[in-house]
């Protein structure tokens, strides 16, 4: 697939998404949020594709927003048409099967707060940054913040980033639960691949459910613990239950198939 403001490099199954931008901070267009859309198409359909990290390409920014001189003269119908097109791309990688993680490497800010807030963790560098400036520019968050934000840290402090427009450096971040590790710039890539490698040697089948049913823990519309019992059940008549009860059983390392 052919991108121009993203890259890709797919190795030992961990496929990495850079978004590459670096003189405008990486902040996301129309067409780079088009690009991240169908290279999480290749995602769900290739099976050589086990997990994902998203990143910004700099030392500076992850995502510094929305591109705020492409939307700035949107009219209500364009806003609700660009919000909802990040809505869904935004789900589309919170719903991935394979699970992603956010290297958060400088400024995650607005949009980039959100795209690494539907990444299902984050690991930031040292010298990252989050927060929602949007009321700033007299707006709210469009591409999931204001539930993202809620979810992962909670309401007290989630409404007083989102109305402050505060940023928070990574060791705060880490502190309230938004990043599960704080590394330097060099080893952040090495941290996500060393965790996405543990994950990746389960099996494919059970890490899509674990992910489905965690995530309908926070739907509004589906029931988490029904789903859970659903989704459990399904997995006793997989040869992957098989083999990985087996190889406990038998003290020998499982070889999933993802069958
Ligand atoms: N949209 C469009 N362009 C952006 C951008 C965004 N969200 N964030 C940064 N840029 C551009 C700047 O306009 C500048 O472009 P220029 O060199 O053509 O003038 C370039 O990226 C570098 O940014 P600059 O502001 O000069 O860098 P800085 O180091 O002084 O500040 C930030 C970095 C991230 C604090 C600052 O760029 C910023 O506040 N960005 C906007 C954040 C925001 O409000 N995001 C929410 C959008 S909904």
């Amino acid at each position: 697939m052919e991108f121009s403001l993203i890259t890709t490099e797919l190795s030992e199954k961990i496929l990495t998404i850079t978004i590459n931008r670096p003189d405008k901070m990486n902040a996301l267009n129309m067409q780079l949020l088009g690009e991240i859309d169908n290279a999480f198409d290749e995602v769900y359909e290739n099976d050589d594709v086990g997990a994902v990290i998203i990143t910004g390409s700099g030392a500076k920014a992850f995502a510094a927003g929305a591109d705020i001189a492409e939307f700035a003269n949107f009219t209500s119908a364009q806003a609700k048409e660009m919000s909802a097109n990040g809505h869904r791309i935004f789900n589309k990688i919170e719903s991935s099967p394979k699970p992603v993680i956010a290297a958060v490497n400088g400024f995650a800010l607005g949009g980039g707060f959100e795209l690494a807030a539907c990444c299902h963790m984050r690991v930031a560098s040292e010298n990252a940054k989050f927060g929602t400036p949007e009321v700033t520019l007299g707006v709210i968050p469009g591409y999931g913040g204001t539930q993202r934000m809620i979810r992962h840290i909670g309401y007290g402090k989630g409404i007083e980033l989102l109305m402050t427009a505060d940023m928070i450096n990574a060791e705060e971040a880490h502190r309230l639960g938004l990043v599960n590790y704080v590394t330097t710039l060099e080893e952040l890539l090495p941290k996500c691949k060393q965790i996405l490698q543990k994950i990746i040697s389960k099996s494919p089948l059970v890490i899509d459910q674990v992910i489905a049913c965690a995530n309908a823990y926070t739907s509004k519309t589906e029931d988490g613990f029904e789903l859970e019992i659903d989704e459990f059940s399904r997995c006793f008549s997989t040869e992957d239950f098989k083999e990985g009860t087996d190889a406990f059983l038998n003290k020998r390392k499982a070889e999933f198939k993802g069958k």
